[in-house]
C-alpha cells in the first residue's frame, strides 16, 4: 500500500491567532493541500461556516477529501487561483455562500509534501522519477517537455531568476546538453547535469545544500509559473474580503516574500517606489496587521524544517 507523505500545516497557529472567525465564517482557501489549515480552520467554526477549498492538483483535492471526509461545509474547487475570480463555479459558490465576502482568505504557497515526496511527480532530485514538476497533472507542458523549449538564454535566465544561481549559464547549456543527447528524463538526469557544473562532493562535506536545490526550485516555479500572477491573485483576493476580514499569505523563498509583501504594501496605500514621494496618494484596501511578517518559532523550524523559511503576511480589509 502506498503512504502518503504527512504534510505538516506551516505556521497553523500564527494562522489561527491572526485570521479571526465568527462561528459561522466564511472561509476561502486558495492552496487546499491535504487540508491541514483547513482542518484546524474548520474545527474553530460551527455547523454554519463555509469554507471553500482550491487546488490545482488532483491528488492533493483527493487527499484533503478524505483527511476531510464528508464535512458538508467545506467545498472543494480544481481550479488555479490566478484563474479563480472570473470562473462561474466560485462566483456561483460566493454569491450564495459568502454574499457579503470572506471572513478569511488564506493562501499557502508552494509545494507540499504530498508533492515533493511523491518520486513518481517529479518534484525532487533526492528520489527518481520522470522530470514532471506539474502541480496540476492534467495540463500544461512537464519539466522536461518545458526544458525542450527553452534555448541556452532563456533557460540560463530562469534559472537565475527563480533560482538564484550564480553559475545559471553554464548549468543552463549542460542540461540542454543532456536533453540534446538523450540523457533527460529522470529528476537524477537533471541532478547530474547539474553536478557536471557544480559538483555533489564539496557541497556534502561543508554541509551545504545539495548543488541542484536552486536549479530544481526554478524549474518548478517557471513550470507552474508561480510567480506569474501571485500579486494579481492576491490583489483580487484583497477585493473579495468583507470589510473586517483578513487575508493570510505564507510564502517559503525570498522571491515569493518579495510580490507578498510589496503587494499587500500598495494595497495598503505605501509607497515603495523610487524616491520619497508617492507620485499620487494611493488607494488604501488594507490595513497591515504584522508589517514586517510572522516567522515559525524556533521550536516549530526544529520539529518541521521545511518551515524554517517559511513567513506569514496578514492583512485586515479596511471598511
Ligand atoms: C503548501 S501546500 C498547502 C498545504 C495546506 N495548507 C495544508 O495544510 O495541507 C500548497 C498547495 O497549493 C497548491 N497550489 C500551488 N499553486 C497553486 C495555484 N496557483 N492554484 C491552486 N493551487 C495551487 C499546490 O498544489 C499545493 O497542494
Amino acid at each position: 500500500m502506498m503512504t502518503i507523505p504527512v504534510h505538516v500545516p506551516v505556521l497553523l497557529q500564527e494562522v489561527l491567532d491572526n485570521l479571526v472567525l465568527p462561528p459561522a465564517a466564511r472561509i476561502l482557501d486558495l492552496t487546499l493541500g491535504l487540508g491541514g489549515h483547513a482542518e484546524a480552520l474548520l474545527a474553530r467554526c460551527d455547523k454554519e461556516a463555509r469554507y471553500l477549498g482550491v487546488d490545482r492538483d488532483p491528488e492533493a483535492r483527493y487527499q484533503a477529501r478524505r483527511r476531510l471526509g464528508d464535512d458538508a461545509r467545506l467545498e472543494i474547487l480544481a481550479c488555479a487561483y490566478e484563474d479563480l475570480w472570473d470562473d462561474a463555479r466560485f462566483l456561483a459558490w460566493k454569491a450564495e455562500s459568502a454574499p457579503g465576502g470572506f471572513d478569511a482568505i488564506l493562501a499557502d504557497l508552494g509545494v507540499s509534501t504530498l508533492q515533493l515526496r511523491s518520486p513518481e511527480r517529479g518534484f525532487s532530485f533526492r528520489d527518481e522519477g520522470p522530470l514532471d514538476m506539474r502541480m496540476d497533472t492534467t495540463s500544461g507542458p512537464t519539466a522536461v517537455e518545458w526544458i525542450a523549449e527553452q534555448t541556452d538564454e532563456s533557460l540560463a535566465d530562469a534559472i537565475y531568476q527563480y533560482g538564484e544561481e550564480r553559475a545559471s549559464r553554464p548549468i543552463a547549456r549542460a542540461i540542454l546538453r543532456a536533453h540534446r543527447e538523450g540523457r533527460l528524463a529522470t529528476t537524477k538526469d537533471l541532478a547530474e547535469a547539474v553536478y557536471t557544473v557544480i559538483p555533489r562532493e564539496p557541497a556534502k562535506r561543508k554541509g551545504h545544500s545539495d548543488p541542484a536545490t536552486r536549479t530544481f526550485q526554478a524549474i518548478r516555479i517557471a513550470v507552474n509559473g508561480e510567480l506569474d500572477r501571485l500579486a494579481a491573485a492576491l490583489e483580487a483576493a484583497a477585493g473579495h474580503l468583507r470589510p473586517g476580514g483578513r487575508l493570510a499569505v505564507i510564502s517559503f523563498h525570498s522571491l515569493e516574500d518579495r510580490i507578498v509583501k510589496q503587494t499587500l504594501r500598495r494595497l495598503a496605500g505605501i509607497y515603495d517606489g523610487p524616491g520619497r514621494t508617492a507620485p499620487a496618494v494611493l488607494p488604501k484596501t488594507l490595513k497591515l496587521i504584522h508589517p514586517g511578517g510572522l516567522a515559525p518559532s524556533e521550536a516549530e523550524a526544529a520539529a518541521n524544517p521545511p518551515s524554517r523559511s517559511a513567513r506569514l503576511r496578514v492583512a485586515e480589509r479596511l471598511p
